[in-house]
Formats: C-alpha cells, sequence, structure tokens
C-alpha cells in the first residue's frame, strides 16, 4: 500500500472540506478519514474511513502502521463555546489527542503533522487591531488555554526532537457543506441558513461585535499550501497567524440585505459574547504572506454572495 495522510475528526466543519480537498490533490485511496463519529454518505462513500478516537494513542498508531500513514491532520477538538461547558473533557480531548500525534512523529512513525490553533489563543490584554504575530497571550477561555498550550508544545517538539509540525490560528469560518461545531462565530453560518429558510435570525452576539472570520475555501487552501511549503521557510513553529476578513453581525446582516431586502435580526447575546470580548477584531497575517506566501481571496461580499448561492443550489436550508 502506497503512503497515506490521515484526518482525525474528519467528520467536523473543516475536516469534511479538507478530507475532499485533500483527495481531489492526492486521490481517493491515498486519504484515510477518521472520526468517533460517522459522517456524510459522501464523505464516508469517497475513500477509507476508520472510526477512530484521537484521545487512543493505540489505535491511531494501528490505522497508521495499516494505511503507512506519513502525514497526519488533526482536526479533533472541542470547541470553544462547548468547551465552557466540559471543561475537563475539553482539555483531555484537545491536549491528549495533540500529544499523541507529536509523540509518532517525534518516534518517526509519521513525517508531517498539522495542528490547528485559533484566534482563541489571544485575550483581554491583547492588542485587538491587527493583533501582532507575537504579542502578549491572556486566554481567558478552556479553548483558549488549550491551544495556547497546544502551540507552545508544538514549537517545543519541533525544535527539541525535530518534529515537522505545522500550524495556523484560523479565525472564525464560514462554510456550506457542514455546520459548524459549537463555537463563538457559529452565527455567521447559522445566520444564511436561517436567512434563506425563515428570514429572520436571532444572534447570540451583540451587533457590533467585529470578529476575524474566513471563508471555508480560503481555510482549505492556506491548509494546504502551508503543509506543501518547503520546511526551510517557515520560521514559526507555534503557529501562524491567519486572516482574510473582520466583520461583525450588524456588517454581516447588511451585506444578505442586499440579496434578501425583507431579511430581519434581533441581538439577544447569550454566555458567548463574553468569549467574544475576549478575542481581536482583527489579525496581522503578514508573517505569513511573507513565508509561504499566504493570500486571502474571500472578502464579506463574495463569502455573502457564495454561502447565499451554494445553499440554495444544494437545497439544504
Ligand atoms: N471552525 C472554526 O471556526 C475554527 C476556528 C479556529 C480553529 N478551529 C480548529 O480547527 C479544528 C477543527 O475544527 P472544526 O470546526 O472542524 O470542529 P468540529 O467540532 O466541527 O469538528 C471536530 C470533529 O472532531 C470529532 N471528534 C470529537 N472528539 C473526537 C475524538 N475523541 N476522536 C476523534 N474525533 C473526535 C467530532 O466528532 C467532529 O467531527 C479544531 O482544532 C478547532 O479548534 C476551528
Amino acid at each position: 500500500m502506497s503512503s497515506s495522510i490521515l484526518i482525525l475528526g474528519a467528520c467536523g466543519q473543516i475536516g469534511t472540506e479538507l478530507t475532499y480537498a485533500l483527495r481531489e490533490r492526492h486521490g481517493k485511496d491515498a486519504v484515510v478519514a477518521s472520526d468517533i463519529r460517522e459522517g456524510s454518505e459522501q464523505l464516508m462513500n469517497t475513500g477509507p474511513f476508520e472510526l477512530l478516537d484521537a484521545t487512543d494513542h493505540t489505535a491511531i498508531e494501528d490505522i497508521v502502521m495499516h494505511y503507512e500513514v506519513e502525514e497526519v491532520y488533526l482536526m479533533a477538538a472541542m470547541l470553544s463555546a462547548a468547551s465552557e461547558k466540559f471543561p475537563e473533557r475539553a482539555w483531555n480531548l484537545n491536549m491528549n489527542s495533540l500529544f499523541n500525534v507529536l509523540n509518532l512523529a517525534k518516534e518517526k512513525k509519521i513525517e508531517k503533522v498539522f495542528w490547528p490553533s485559533s484566534i482563541a489563543v489571544f485575550g483581554e490584554h491583547t492588542p485587538r487591531e491587527n493583533t501582532p504575530q507575537r504579542t502578549i497571550m491572556s486566554p481567558s477561555t478552556v479553548y483558549g488555554i488549550s491551544k495556547q498550550a497546544g502551540e507552545r508544545w508544538c514549537h517545543y517538539y519541533h525544535h527539541k526532537f525535530g518534529v515537522d509540525v505545522r500550524s495556523v490560528r484560523y479565525p472564525g469560518l464560514i462554510s456550506w457543506k457542514t455546520l459548524p461545531g459549537g463555537g463563538t462565530t457559529d452565527y455567521a453560518v447559522e445566520i444564511f441558513h436561517e436567512a434563506l429558510s425563515k428570514g429572520s435570525y436571532s444572534c447570540f452576539l451583540k451587533e457590533d461585535t467585529t470578529l476575524p472570520m474566513m471563508f471555508m475555501e480560503d481555510a482549505i487552501r492556506a491548509t494546504i499550501q502551508i503543509m506543501s511549503s518547503e520546511p526551510e521557510k517557515l520560521s514559526v513553529r507555534s503557529s501562524y497567524n491567519l486572516a482574510a476578513m473582520s466583520f461583525s453581525p450588524g456588517d454581516l446582516a447588511n451585506s444578505i440585505k442586499k440579496h434578501l431586502p425583507g431579511f430581519t435580526i434581533e441581538y439577544v447575546p447569550d454566555f458567548r459574547q463574553d468569549i467574544a470580548d475576549t478575542w481581536p477584531k482583527s489579525i496581522d497575517d503578514s508573517l505569513a504572506k511573507k513565508d509561504w506566501n499566504w493570500e486571502a481571496r474571500y472578502d464579506l461580499e463574495s463569502t455573502t454572495a457564495v454561502m447565499l448561492q451554494k445553499l440554495k443550489e444544494a437545497g439544504l436550508t
């Protein structure tokens, strides 16, 4: 069997689209999707799929050996809003899955690792406008703490053991193929579904809560681009800042109204407002641009147009 790629947490918002994109690029048999639960029929029928717990080191190692895996994309995690409800489970999943994969690379059983961080690594003392690559990081959420610790472990394993681990700090991601899995920016996907199905949306963040966001196609391209880069070009082995656009729920609602003039929105902030209030408004990703030629393609207007069109075409609302 030829060498393969393994995706852990492949049935989630990012993993699903990443699986399709990698199968397109490397051939369907070269990309093993895995998750603790089953995913969409399309995901499970377009290439190998394994039920696999990312916290089970032995089970991952068995799959790595069986498929002769060289690259692992670790997308299994508990996201920001869910982690506030289950702090210990979040910490165990987010950290143990990372150690499992980093240790397989340290033992030379795999060659390359992708692990995503998040803008949640920043916190209330971080400069919120154009947040630099290197700055004060004071995460106040369980999720943010796990991501900051994860970044330091990635840096450590690279410098101490030569592990080839690569990472980006994704902003909030907007996708039409898969729903988000319990984050603070989920509103920016839900709003499109409800705008089309009901003509209205009740938003859990305030109207003026500006956050960094990105269309999924850009996020997948960034992921594949950093993993394809020459290793010596990567000056950051913790995690790279990554940016595309910044907008508030009010900005997004106005953009949707250009297509659906009757759309209405109300704002009923919940506990996720407190999380969003500690996150940056915009991100400086100049180092990713310099090191591996990162460039976003989608802005608010193009994202809105594609989301509405694709959801309508796919009958997903
Ligand atoms: N979606 C975003 O906006 C965003 C932003 C920043 C960072 N990230 C990061 O990107 C990664 C993927 O995020 P996502 O949005 O696709 O998350 P998601 O919640 O949509 O998907 C996570 C997947 O992991 C699976 N999973 C949970 N526990 C598991 C276990 N023990 N073993 C195997 N699989 C398990 C879930 O079933 C799910 O399919 C995470 O590390 C997340 O922190 C996401």
